[in-house]
């Protein structure tokens, strides 16, 4: 913690963090890409660790006391992921990432359950993860597969939803809680109670919202809502869908195969309970484990500093980045309505050579369309510059940021 001028105090949590004392030609790491990845604290490296090293062996079938262990460490990490997303255990399925949990969604629900006729409802802010199954969905059934437009500001129309929902057709609605290219914080439960009036069911892509602000699921009420494990400071390999218990009950299995049934028969089988029934396979044990220790430490941070701490940040860098001549930043103009990401294109500079320039300074950003191509082409560019935040960045990295920004306005003059 420091509070170099008596003002607020600024959240410093970089020692926690075993990467960020890495240099380059001299230089700090300035890590500004956590909406693809999060760096992970020394607390979620030693909880892996230690399972390898002192728990390690497969769960929900041996009776030997190692066996027990890991059982216990892997159900009790699930017990603490859902109780800091405020959602049932019982209902919180284990995927290896979002696009896992919308594709098991996609697959499982929809294709028993979408008909021609029906509409799946969608955003132009979506990442490709919450686009692609849809179309494939949609296809397979003869549903159709409509957008919500974003207007200039980075914002969705309710008005514009509720004229669509309107129309009697929408089986569901499935979009970002927080856009990983906008930053926009959707009303997310607003949308949720009007989709539900007009019937349809919602999921919620919550990759980029869980990491960055409180989310409590069962306030929320969709019907689906998807994380990752590895944005939100735990290990690549784990995902999350709390779901409805009623509609995972009344789903087929998604995948089949070993551990996720009751009993096979030479023709049939039957399947586990909740949550299991959707968890075919050896799972990702240690993955499990690094999140709960993950969520923990967040829980410990706090998520409202958390979040009040990346808007400081955001605030501070839309002020830095707009003071740059020739610079244009997307998505909404205030803080209080977007997440800790800041995408911007540099006149006469492709995202590309921004980002190459910036990675020389030891300065990461992302320079892509992001995985939201349709979003880029309302955008009318191919692809932005994306600098994204974790709670281990501090003021100075938005500063590292300007400067390595200005001087590739330099070299391209
Ligand atoms: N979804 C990740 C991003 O926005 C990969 O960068």
């Amino acid at each position: 913690m420091a509070s170099p001028n008596g003002a607020a105090t600024e959240l410093d949590i970089r020692a926690d963090f075993p990467i960020l004392t890495r240099t380059l030609r001299g230089r700090p790491l300035v890590y500004l890409d956590s909406s693809s990845t999060s760096q992970k604290p020394e607390s979620v490296l030693a909880a892996i660790d230690d399972f390898y090293r002192a728990h390690n062996a497969n769960i929900h079938r041996g009776v030997y006391p190692l066996a027990l262990e890991a059982d216990a460490l892997f159900e009790g990490a699930r017990e603490r992921i859902a109780a800091f997303t405020g959602a049932p255990t019982r209902s919180t399925v284990f995927t290896s990432n979002v696009t896992a949990a919308i594709n098991l969604v996609a697959y499982s629900w929809a294709r028993t359950n979408l008909r021609a006729g029906d509409a799946v409802l969608i955003t132009e802010m979506e990442h490709h993860s919450n686009i692609v199954p849809w179309q494939l969905a949609t296809q397979a059934t003869g549903a159709q597969l409509r957008y919500l437009d974003v207007g200039e500001d980075g914002t969705l129309s309710l008005q514009q939803l509720d004229e669509e929902l309107a129309r009697g057709d929408v089986a569901l609605v499935a979009l970002a809680h927080l856009s990983n290219v906008l930053g926009t914080i959707n009303p997310i439960a607003e949308i949720v109670e009007r989709a539900h009036s007009a019937g349809a069911l919602v999921l919620v892509d919550g990759a980029q919202a869980v990491p960055q602000i409180p989310v409590n699921v069962s306030e929320i009420g969709a019907d689906f809502y998807a994380w990752t494990g590895h944005k939100a400071l735990g290990p690549t390999g784990i995902g999350v869908l709390h779901a409805d218990s009623a509609l995972l009950e009344a789903m087929p299995p998604f995948l089949a195969g070993g551990d996720m049934i009751e009993a096979v028969e030479r023709q049939r089988s039957s399947w586990k309970e909740l949550p299991w029934k959707f968890e075919a396979g050896t799972t990702m044990i240690a993955e499990a484990v690094g999140l709960g220790a993950a969520v923990d430490y967040l829980s410990a941070l706090g998520m409202e500093r958390v979040r009040e701490h990346e808007r400081e940040l955001v605030a501070y860098t839309l002020t830095q980045l707009g003071a740059l001549p020739g610079v244009r930043t997307y998505g909404p103009p205030s803080p209080d309505d977007r997440g800790g990401v800041v995408s911007f294109v540099v006149e006469g500079v492709h995202p590309h050579d921004v980002a190459e320039l910036l990675g020389r300074e030891n300065v990461c950003i992302r320079a892509s369309h992001h995985c939201a191509q349709p979003l880029m082409a309302k955008l009318g560019v191919a692809a932005t510059a994306r600098a994204s935040f974790g709670p281990y960045n501090v003021r100075s990295d938005v500063d590292a940021l300007v400067s390595a920004v200005a001087n590739a306005q330099k070299v391209f003059a």
